[in-house]
């Protein structure tokens, strides 16, 4: 394996900025991938919300941007992922950027976004000519990068650049970022490349499709995920270009940092606890009780919830399940989320009419969703789809059993439990529907009540499992490998 430059091009980059788990993968694997050797770089926007951490250095030369009919101009912002040695640039233009949301705020999407991210993925790429710092491979992910691949195949190809292959990561193929015409010529993009074998899709512009026509190499989050979008039920209408690309597709687990994840050294917490060890398990459930209004019982079982209240993450179900599963079973909730306001509305209205068994938090808030993760008993994840899902890894690493539906990550990461031997992780369930829904979280109170041995190993199970980047990042590597030696032809030590 040879040593390589890495760039990440992305929207959001933990712990800088962050909306959901594409900013714990490009803040986790960069470092892991730079702890092999690698020389790894990260851009993103600066958007009004990103948390100056750590030291930040303005680059005195401006950067041209090369967009629509004039460039436009931003400044970059240099600093480093913490406790790393990842560069990372921010990209400063306030016109694009200078906003408190990251894609939108509330439920609506900035209209601009469209250009917003053309211009990030013309910027990060231009920023590397101003470095003069060439990478082997440029690592975009999801449709507001897909435009990356398409730049370095079309326009750029006869640039320094032209030389870089793309690795294209699916986190989500749900979104894919439509946008008008127009915005092929923004980007600067030949008009020959709005047609179906490329960026085009019903007659718009479509830069997911975009990035998986172009990209060198693909990959998506979890191996079951990479076998389902192939799929035209769950293909999100782009079942037929990753079947084009079959052979150039590979699903690869996201891990987790188990450095920024770890219940024994957890600074956010009332007090840490690990293996063998659970009394300040037992603190943390007592704070988050108090802290959502729950009656202080250590006995219930409570179920954490933490997520985007969004129809993929299936949680209609669980509000759907609720009323029936709190007459059957002693248990309480725990749930931190916003999205969709039908169903924050929904749980809402479950706490108050269910006052000291229903605790919710409607909003995001990084250091509530770790004291749900370790105060709760088990975790609730009843996706509709789930490209990998960090949460029910972070839960489990937390000492917290999750239950979930058995679809894509979720399926390659949590172990169900047998009832027969006591082993697994977590409680699965098939079927999208509340009564199966219910089921699974009736069996995980039965046996937390009934088999307590059992549920402490699942507990301890989790406790000590490896979940961190380890052989993913070696996956990456390969990928990266792999990408070069498409991208330059002839042997692999020949792209060394
Ligand atoms: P997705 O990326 O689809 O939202 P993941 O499970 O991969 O799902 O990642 C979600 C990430 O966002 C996790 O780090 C989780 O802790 C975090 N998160 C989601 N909702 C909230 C919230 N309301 N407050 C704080 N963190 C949240
Ligand atoms: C997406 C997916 C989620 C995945 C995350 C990080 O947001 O919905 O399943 O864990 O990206 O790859």
């Amino acid at each position: 394996m040879f040593s390589r430059k890495i760039l990440f091009v992305a929207p959001e980059v933990d712990p800088f900025v962050k909306v959901g788990g594409l900013a714990d993968m490009v803040g986790a694997l960069p470092k892991a991938l730079a702890e092999l050797g690698h020389d790894v770089r990260i851009v993103c926007p600066l958007y009004r919300s990103v948390r100056r951490l750590g030291f930040w250095r303005p680059r005195a030369e401006p950067l041209g941007i090369d967009v629509g009919p004039s460039a436009l101009w931003a400044r970059t912002w240099e600093t480093s992922l913490p406790g790393a040695a990842v560069p990372c640039y921010f990209i400063e233009n306030d016109a694009l950027y200078g906003r408190a949301g990251v894609y939108g705020e509330g439920n609506t999407s900035y209209p601009d976004n469209d250009r917003r991210f053309i211009a990030l993925s013309r910027a990060a790429l231009t920023l590397c000519l101003q470095l003069d710092w060439i990478p082997d491979v440029v690592h975009a992910h999801d449709w507001t990068t897909g435009w990356v691949p398409v730049l370095l195949n079309t326009v750029l190809r006869d640039s320094p650049l032209g030389g870089a292959a793309s690795v294209f990561t699916v986190h989500n193929l749900e979104h894919q970022g439509y946008a008008a015409r127009e915005a092929v010529d923004y980007a600067r993009i030949p008009p020959s490349e709005f047609h179906p074998r490329s960026l085009e899709a019903l007659g718009a512009a479509n830069p997911m499709k975009g990035g998986l026509y172009h990209a060198t190499k693909i990959t998506t989050v979890s191996p079951t995920y990479a076998q389902e979008i192939r799929r035209p039920e769950s293909g999100c209408g782009l079942d037929d270009v990753l079947r084009f690309r079959g052979a150039d597709l590979i699903g690869i687990l996201n891990g987790i940092d188990p450095d920024a994840w770890n219940p024994a050294t957890d600074a956010t917490l009332p007090a840490r606890y690990g293996p063998g060890d659970l009394a300040g398990k037992a603190v943390c459930k007592d704070a988050l009780q108090r802290q959502l209004g729950l009656a202080a019982a250590p006995e219930a079982p409570l179920f954490g919830v933490v997520a985007r209240l969004v129809h993929q993450k299936g949680l209609d179900l669980l509000a759907e399940a609720l009323p029936a599963l709190l007459a059957t079973h002693p248990l309480q909730i725990a749930l931190l989320g916003s999205g969709d306001p039908a169903l924050e509305d929904a749980f809402r209205r479950l706490a108050t009419a269910n006052p000291g068994r229903v605790g919710v938090r409607i909003g995001f808030d990084a250091a509530l969703a770790r004291l749900v993760q370790a105060g709760s008993d088990a975790f609730i994840m009843p996706s509709r789809s789930e490209p990998c899902g960090l949460t029910q890894l972070y839960a489990m690493r937390y000492g917290t059993p999750p239950v979930v539906r058995a679809t894509g990550g979720l399926i390659d990461t949590v172990t169900p439990y047998d009832e027969a031997t006591g082993g697994g992780l977590g409680f699965r369930f098939h079927e999208a529907t509340a009564a199966a829904l219910a089921g699974a979280v009736g069996s995980a109170c039965a046996t937390y009540r009934d088999r307590p041995a059992h549920f402490a190993a699942l507990r301890e199970r989790g406790l000590r499992g490896d979940f961190g980047w380890g052989p993913s990042a070696a996956a990456y590597a390969q990928v990266y490998d792999w990408a070069v030696h498409a991208r330059r032809g002839g042997d692999l030590a020949a792209s060394a």
